[in-house]
């Protein structure tokens, strides 16, 4: 279509959320956080009672097409209960790793996230918006950061958020979910054939930011 698409594809805590939103606001596009349409999937799902595992996939996919979601501004309601803590929980980073690797419940979330694409244009976080839900977009990048130094940031982040973490149980769930992402069948995390590798492990936020925009003026 001739809405423009910028992909931000990436392992777990390499920054992506971060850089999608400050290039969603440079540009004044929408953004699109594809994670946690995942997460919020899971917390469906185990709201309902279900197990999340592959013999449950019929019944997993009509939750993942059935989600009743209100995005208030930093917040998340599910059927209006908010679940934006919950989403972020270790559990529901479990769920959502889980949940994503099941096709029918990927197929389900594809054309709400192909919905997404709105004038002026749409920055899309994830794994495999450019390999599969956006694969004609004009710019298409793909963040990586050391394991080191994502645990690190995660961890940063989930202390001063006052969760009750340790760096060296991060780093372990960081490099199960990455290996888990990278290995399973259907839309596994890899760089698209046309993306621009972006390895920002030495790199401000600021730079990363800089460096997006300045792709984007060469092919928009
Ligand atoms: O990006 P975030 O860590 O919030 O994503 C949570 C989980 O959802 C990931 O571990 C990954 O398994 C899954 N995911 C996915 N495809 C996407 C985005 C996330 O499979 N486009």
């Amino acid at each position: 279509g001739a809405v423009p698409v910028i992909c931000i594809d990436g392992p777990s805590a390499s920054g992506k959320g971060t850089l999608a939103a400050m290039v969603a606001e440079r540009l004044g596009y929408h953004a699109l956080d594809s994670g946690a349409l995942y997460r919020i999937a899971g917390v469906a799902a185990r709201r309902q009672g279900l197990d999340i595992a592959a013999e449950h996939a019929d019944a997993l996919a009509d939750v993942a097409r059935s989600l009743q979601l209100v995005f208030d501004g930093e917040k998340v309601l599910l059927e209006g209960d908010d679940v934006t803590a919950a989403i972020r929980s270790d559990q529901g980073s479990r769920d959502a790793s889980l949940i994503s690797a099941i096709p029918a419940v990927r197929d389900a979330l594809l054309q709400w996230q192909r919905g997404c694409a709105h004038v002026p244009g749409l920055v899309a976080d994830g794994r495999d918006m450019g390999t599969v839900v956006f694969p004609q977009a004009p710019l298409k990048v793909f963040l990586t950061a050391s394991a080191e130094k994502r645990a690190e940031r995660r961890y940063k982040q989930l202390i001063s958020q006052g969760f009750d973490v340790t760096l060296t149980t991060l780093r372990e769930e960081l490099e199960a979910r990455d290996l888990r992402d990278t290995t399973r069948t259907v839309a596994p995390l890899k760089p698209a054939a046309d993306a621009k590798v972006l390895d920002n492990s030495d790199m401000s936020v600021d730079a990363a930011v800089e460096q997006v925009l300045q792709w984007w003026a060469q092919v928009r």
